[in-house]
């Protein structure tokens, strides 16, 4: 972006303003002095300052909702080339990012954004956001797997906290049961590792909630903007 344009764009003196600026040589571009109006600012990666303040653009933040379908990462790309959510996400200029991930064969809910500071506080294991997940598992498991699913297991070295499941649906016949799942921790595959380790295997799994965020009305592989109280919610999490 050119100079001027750019001076203007950060709310500090109109364009014509900023060139007289300029011209008096108060202004800096990674600490030296712009000679020339014409100079052109990487706005993403340039430090600008005038008098020796640093002056900036003031950040768009977008926070978004989208419902992940299965098979999509949630990196930016891998090496196997595989498709993106971010690839879902046509129409929004910023750079965005997942808070958290989600598995490639895992759907439902994914929040993102470049809120950074929101992002760094909701996947800190200090922040218990519950998350919500509705699992389809082989077999009905018994109250006695579900408590030691609740009083917390052991998976690799490590003993999970204290989750909730409840069965909410079930086929004796074709041996299956859909499970909600509610878990506070967010360990890579964490809700497949546990239900491994009660003897009731994951056959399909799908984030419904992250606190009192749901995908409400998205439909799979769409996303919407979160409301200004949803967004209030989340930065208020403790
Ligand atoms: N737990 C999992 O096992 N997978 C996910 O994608 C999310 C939580």
């Amino acid at each position: 972006m050119r100079i001027n344009k750019y001076i203007a764009s950060c709310g500090v003196a109109s364009r014509r303003k900023a060139e007289e600026i300029i011209l008096e040589r108060r202004v800096k571009v990674n600490g030296k002095i712009v000679e020339e109006l014409s100079f052109n600012v990487d706005e993403k990666n340039d430090l600008v300052e005038i008098d020796e303040k640093k002056i900036g653009l003031n950040k768009n933040y977008i926070y978004i909702v989208l419902n992940k379908p299965e098979g999509y990462i949630t990196t930016v790309k891998d090496q196997f080339d595989r498709p993106s959510v971010l690839d879902l996400v046509t129409d929004i200029s910023e750079r965005i990012y997942p808070i958290g991930r989600l598995d490639y064969e895992t759907s439902g809910l994914l929040i993102l954004t470049n809120d950074g500071d929101l992002t760094y506080k909701l996947t800190h294991p200090k922040h218990e956001v519950a998350k919500t997940y509705v699992a389809r598992v082989k077999g009905i498991p018994s109250a006695e797997k579900m408590k030691q699913f609740e009083d917390g297991l052991y998976i690799e070295d490590y003993k999970t906290a204290p989750a909730k499941i409840r069965i909410i649906d079930k086929n004796e016949e074709k041996n299956y049961s859909i499970c909600e799942i509610k878990i506070h921790e967010g360990r890579n595959r964490q809700v497949r590792k546990m239900c491994k380790a009660i003897d009731h295997p994951v056959q399909r799994l799908k984030r419904a909630a992250m606190g009192k965020i749901t995908l409400k009305g998205t439909e799979i592989g769409k996303y919407r903007h979160l409301t200004t109280e949803e967004i209030e919610y989340l930065k208020a999490i403790k």
